[in-house]
Order: C-alpha cells, then sequence, then structure tokens
C-alpha cells in the first residue's frame, strides 16, 4: 500500500525530450510533469507522433531527456553518469514491445531466460524462475520451440518479467495481435498490476486496456493533455 508519504515510483518535472532536426528541433515530449505511485495501472493515450514511446524510453533508461528530472524507483535518470543504466535497464525495468523484440535463434525458454543470464543470474535459479513464469503463461508446452503467433507476446511477458522489475513498460503490446490475444495481453498486464502490485505503463491505441486503469494519460504534441486522474 502507497501512502501520500511514500516518494512516487515515478517523478517527472519539466521532462523534455527533443531531437534536433536541421537547423531547428522536434519535440517529442516537452515540459511533462508526473508523479505516479507504485503499484498504479497507467494507461498512456494520445495521436500517432503526441510522445507515447518517446516518454517510455526514458522511463525505460533506453534514451535521455534533454532537460527536466526525472527519477524512477530512486534512480535519477536525468542526473548525467549517475544511474548505472545498463544495470538500470536490465533490473528495474521490464519492457514489452509492439514488434516483440523477441531473438529467433532462440526457442521460448532460452528467450525468457537471456536477461537473467545477461545480468549473471545464476542459471538453475533463472530456469526454475522462467518454467513459472511460462506455466503462468501457459506456454509451458511450448518451452522448446521458437516463438511464433500469439504466444511471442506471451513469450516477451515472461521475458520482461524473469528479473523481477518494478516497473513494467509497454509499447503498443497489442498493436501486432488479433484482438483474441490483445485482450489476454491486457489481461495479463492487470492481473500482474493487481495480484503482484508491481507498476505498469502501457502506451495504446486501443481501448483494450481503458477499464483496467488506475491511471489515465492523455499525450498530446508532447505536452500532457488533461492532468492524470485516478479510476
Ligand atoms: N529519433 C527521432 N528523431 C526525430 N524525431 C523523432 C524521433 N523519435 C521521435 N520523433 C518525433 O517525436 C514525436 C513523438 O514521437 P513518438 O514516437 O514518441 O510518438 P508516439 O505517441 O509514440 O506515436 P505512435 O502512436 O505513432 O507510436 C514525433 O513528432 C516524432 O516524429
Ligand atoms: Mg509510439
Amino acid at each position: 500500500m502507497t501512502t501520500s508519504l511514500s516518494p512516487p515510483l515515478i517523478l517527472a518535472r519539466g521532462l523534455t525530450r527533443s531531437y534536433p532536426v536541421g537547423d531547428g528541433a522536434v519535440i517529442g515530449i516537452n515540459a511533462v510533469d508526473l508523479a505516479i505511485a507504485a503499484g498504479e495501472m497507467v494507461v498512456l493515450k494520445g495521436n500517432s507522433g503526441s510522445g507515447k514511446s518517446t516518454l517510455l524510453a526514458l522511463l525505460a533508461g533506453m534514451d535521455r531527456p534533454t532537460a527536466g528530472e526525472l527519477t524512477v524507483a530512486g534512480h535519477a535518470l536525468s542526473a548525467p553518469d549517475g544511474v548505472d543504466l545498463t544495470r538500470y535497464r536490465r533490473e528495474v525495468v521490464g519492457m514489452v514491445f509492439q514488434s516483440f523484440n523477441l531473438l529467433p535463434t532462440l526457442n521460448v525458454l532460452e528467450n525468457v531466460c537471456l536477461p537473467a543470464l545477461l545480468a549473471q543470474k545464476p542459471a538453475e535459479k533463472t530456469r526454475t524462475r522462467a518454467l513459472e513464469l511460462l506455466e503462468w503463461l501457459g506456454l509451458a508446452p511450448r518451452l522448446a520451440h521458437m516463438p511464433a503467433g500469439g504466444e511471442m507476446q506471451r513469450t516477451a511477458i515472461a521475458r520482461a518479467l524473469i528479473n523481477d522489475p518494478a516497473l513494467i513498460l509497454a509499447d503498443e503490446p497489442t498493436g501486432n495481435l488479433d484482438s483474441r490475444n490483445g485482450r489476454i495481453v491486457i489481461d495479463l498486464l492487470a492481473q500482474l498490476n493487481r495480484e503482484s502490485g508491481r507498476t505498469v505503463v502501457v502506451a495504446t491505441h486501443s481501448d483494450l486496456a481503458d477499464a483496467l486503469a488506475t491511471v489515465h494519460i492523455r499525450l498530446r504534441d508532447g505536452a500532457i493533455a488533461d492532468s492524470p486522474c485516478h479510476g
């Protein structure tokens, strides 16, 4: 349970990412202020180009802001050299992408174990945890197969969870799925949020997650269009 005294899991102040283009700059996000408590299920919406992926990439430690402050789970991501970003990306966040980003030459189990092995976690513990996750996701019969079809995003969710991250970030996770598999993926993200108290941020054009969100954020031209509302 988060109390008003706990610092928010995500705190952004004036968060800005612009991209130099020619003599000018394109705004990715501009002066975004956010305070998200641990345990929320955040749905991030906005038209194409409104800055959803830019914001997620900053939260994921995959990109650096050009101005403003960003702290996630106590890591000051905006402070140059203040954070071991490789470690942050592996251990604090789990990322789920529209295009799955699985390695096609690895089977389901190997894809899931990879981030833990890269983080130098013990192989046997990693395998046990991967088997638990894959069982939960209904993928136990598919361990030795190459990931395919609707199971690809479930494999990617297991991979995102293998290092037990506090924050799950999903960028259009249903964008390449049919509606049945899209529903399954959104329900799994919501279940993770409810049952293990994990904070989830999902950027999506779909309405599938609306009813499950605890915080709704809409971006417009890189800025928050209306203040985040709960429920
Ligand atoms: N590497 C880049 N170089 C230049 N401009 C960029 C770059 N990445 C993003 N942008 C610009 O930043 C703005 C925000 O893009 P972003 O991809 O974050 O939007 P989005 O809300 O995720 O859109 P979509 O719904 O299409 O995924 C857009 O104007 C985009 O063109
Ligand atoms: Mg995007």
